[in-house]
């Protein structure tokens, strides 16, 4: 640990890189959006810069230069080369003048690409609800296209002009537009990868990542024998931090527990419903937490029952699961679909659980070895990368404070106004100068006709004069 220290001290004066002051604001109290972040605050915290970090969890180490505090009024006076919070804080930011990171937990979403100036994205991206994978019809497009206009309109005219006019009550000084605080955002990082949906055009202010990704545990050892006892294969079922298998209906969990019965493998369910009230068939374990990496990562797990978050999905494919998804609410159905559409696995209804065809989804995916072959594919995509997702989160956020910002990432269409962005213009006159000039065709082919006709008429008259 020593030489490490010693290791990366040296190096650092080496290369000449510098420590930091960065201030986190992350007070959503979601686990699933902390974990996806705190490798990379780990991560800078060991490169020697200095972390105030505002968060409901504290870190699982003790890492020195890593904070965790609470905000107070005198801490924001101190100077800070960067603050990294969700995008909405980007008011924060101009108080501290300091340049803002965004970190959206939930992939791509129609207000990052508009606020880093990639409206045009949605000619190809589906809107997140929408639930459409590429490539859409014309009708799905003309849906697409009107979900995000409403999107844009409501936002502008009444969202951030609604949060103007409470800013201007309760924060005291000048302040610009909301709308143009949230256009200095300097990067915006968001939760996601090319095999979950697909690849993106993004402009260089937005960045893909998959920071969470880390490397499986020791298991305890009962339930490592139990993975490694299990010759027909094991299937996880999870779904998520927030989605309490308690508050399912009991009947529910009682088809659930059916279906795992009949299935003829091992099956972990991390639920935390009261296991009092129901009976477990002897395949079924159901413990309050498992480390899903660690079983995902196991050779003898073979299907994962999920509700299709996106942390969820990138380990599935990381790790090469297919999945049977269930989603709930959220961007889970969106990357749901995707999953179908590449054959990772199939997807089911909760509003429309039955018996049946559960059992005949798991059954499929289970037996199909496509649904293998097809996610090993997306596997091979995800671990072939140039740079880990922790590595890329920290070149880019000392990228931006080694260039105050970096703002010359920013393209140009954030100056520009919507219609230029989407060439509105130029196809306005494009349509005026071909309907002009087709009229004009038009005009001159009826005279020319009309012409030819009369030229006719009168040689037609004087042939008959002359008869
Ligand atoms: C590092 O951050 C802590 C907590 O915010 C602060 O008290 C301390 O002064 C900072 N250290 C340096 C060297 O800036
Ligand atoms: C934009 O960000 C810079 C830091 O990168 C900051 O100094 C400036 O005040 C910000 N401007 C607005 C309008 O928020
Ligand atoms: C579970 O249910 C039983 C009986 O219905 C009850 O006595 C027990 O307190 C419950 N346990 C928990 C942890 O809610
Ligand atoms: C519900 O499931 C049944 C049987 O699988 C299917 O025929 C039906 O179309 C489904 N309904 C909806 C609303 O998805």
């Amino acid at each position: 640990m020593k030489l490490l220290l010693v290791t990366l001290i040296v190096l650092c004066i080496s290369i000449g890189c510098s420590s930091y002051n960065i201030l986190v604001f992350l007070p959503i109290p979601v686990w699933s959006h902390y974990v996806q972040v705190e490798p990379i605050l780990t991560a800078l915290a060991e490169r020697g810069h200095n972390l105030t970090v505002y968060s409901p969890w504290t870190p699982k180490k003790e890492v020195p230069n890593f904070h965790h505090t609470f905000l107070t009024a005198s801490k924001l006076k101190e100077m800070f080369d960067l603050f990294f919070a969700s995008e909405f804080l980007a008011v924060l930011s101009h108080k501290l003048a300091a340049p803002i990171i965004s970190s959206t937990s939930h992939g791509y979403s129609e207000s990052t690409l508009q606020i880093a100036g990639a409206l045009n994205a949605f000619a190809h991206l589906p809107a997140k609800f929408s639930n459409y994978v590429p490539p859409m019809t014309f009708v799905q497009r003309l849906d697409n296209a009107l979900r995000n206009a409403a999107f844009m309109i409501h936002n502008k005219y009444w969202y951030y002009p609604s949060i103007d006019k409470v800013l201007a009550k309760h924060v005291p000084g000048p302040l610009p537009s909301v709308s143009s605080m949230l256009k200095n955002v300097s990067l915006h990082f968001f939760t996601g990868n090319v095999a979950v949906d697909g690849s993106k055009l993004l402009p260089p202010n937005i960045v893909e990542l998959s920071a969470h990704i880390k490397a499986p545990l020791q298991l305890p050892k009962d339930v490592q024998d139990v993975m490694d006892r299990a010759g027909n294969g094991v299937v996880y079922v999870a779904f998520g931090s927030l989605i309490k298998a308690s508050q399912f209906k009991k009947e529910n969990i009682e088809l659930l527990l059916s279906v795992f019965k009949n299935l003829d493998r091992t099956v972990l369910w991390k639920a935390d419903f009261n296991l009092t009230d129901v009976i477990l068939p002897k395949n079924v374990i159901v413990k309050n937490w498992f480390d899903q990496v660690s079983i995902l990562a196991h050779p003898n797990c073979v299907l994962f029952f999920t509700h299709g978050g996106i942390s969820s999905m990138i380990e599935a494919i990381n790790f090469a699961v297919p999945v049977i998804g269930m989603p709930f609410f959220a961007d889970q159905a969106h990357n749901l679909a995707y999953a179908e559409q590449y054959g990772y696995g199939l997807t089911i209804k909760y509003t429309n659980l039955t018996h049946d065809s559960l059992l005949w989804s798991m059954k499929t995916v289970l037996q199909d070895p496509k649904y293998k072959k097809n996610i090993k594919r997306g596997s091979r995509i995800i671990r072939d990368s140039p740079m880990s997702g922790v590595d890329t989160a920290i070149y880019w956020i000392e990228y931006v404070i080694r260039h105050e910002g970096a703002h010359h990432l920013k393209p140009v269409t954030l100056q520009m106004p919507w219609y230029q962005e989407l060439l509105l213009d130029v196809t306005v006159i494009f349509v005026t100068i071909f309907s002009v000039f087709m009229y004009i065709l038009l005009k001159i082919f009826t005279f020319l006709v009309f012409c030819y006709r009369k030229l006719r008429n009168k040689s037609i008259n004087e042939k008959k004069k002359t008869v």
